[in-house]
């Protein structure tokens, strides 16, 4: 499974690339908001970052500026993805941006129909927003499964790449539903890296070896 970093701050990207967890990047319009960077300087940053895909959302709403926009946003760099909305004008964006050869990203998925109409309309990876439909009382897992068995079902050459996820357990289920992709916060993925037990069991073999008086 491979792992990207749903961010847009250039240091924590960064910090998760030299650990070798940095499959990928996926940012948004609101993360770059958050960033408070100029998009297109901070998009060349995080490429000379992470070797792998990096997705940029368009922000037109018609097909035809979404287009212009998503050649531009590819143009920055080899390995932009371009991010499209799961809405009609997105789709007809991303048949028009992948019969160019350019990679889109359809976002906003959150229906396991959405998933296969996007695929059928020439997406490279699809996100499926868990945590947004858990925070609406509905089963953001269950999308996961559905979506993966469905490009199971049909060997569809899309990844599925899960986005929204909140916790570990997101991620958990993810690879055991055997998703392609999932796009952690930061804060999650140092989440996974941790265990009390790990902790616990390090101080008490610290503090035994120290009795022994050896070096290594
Ligand atoms: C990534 O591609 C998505 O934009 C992101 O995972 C959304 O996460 P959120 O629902 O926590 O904002």
């Amino acid at each position: 499974m491979k792992f990207f970093v749903d961010s847009a701050e250039a240091a924590e990207i960064r910090e998760i690339a030299e650990l070798g967890l940095a499959d990928g990047v996926t940012t948004n319009p609101s993360l770059i908001a958050k960033s408070g960077r100029p998009y297109f300087d901070l998009l060349r940053e995080i490429c000379t970052i992470v070797d792998g895909p990096v997705s940029a959302e368009v922000v037109a709403t018609a097909a035809p500026a979404m287009l212009e926009e998503g050649l531009k946003l590819s143009a920055l760099h080899p390995n932009i993805v371009v991010k499209c909305p799961m809405t009609i004008e997105g789709l007809k964006a991303t048949r028009a941006l992948a019969d160019r050869g350019i990679r889109v990203n359809v976002t906003l998925i959150f229906s396991p129909l959405q998933a296969l109409a996007a695929v059928k309309c020439g997406a490279s990876f699809l996100s499926p927003f868990v945590g947004r439909l858990d925070d609406i009382g509905h089963d953001g897992l269950l999308l996961i499964d559905q979506i993966v068995r469905i490009m199971d079902n049909y060997d569809y050459p899309a990844e599925v790449l899960v986005a929204s996820i909140r916790s570990p357990l997101h991620l958990l289920h993810a690879a055991e539903a055997g998703a392609h992709i999932a796009t952690l916060p930061p804060a999650v993925i140092k989440q996974i890296l941790q265990h009390p037990l790990t902790d616990a069991g390090l101080e008490k073999f610290l503090a035994d070896w120290h009795q022994t008086k050896q070096k290594i």
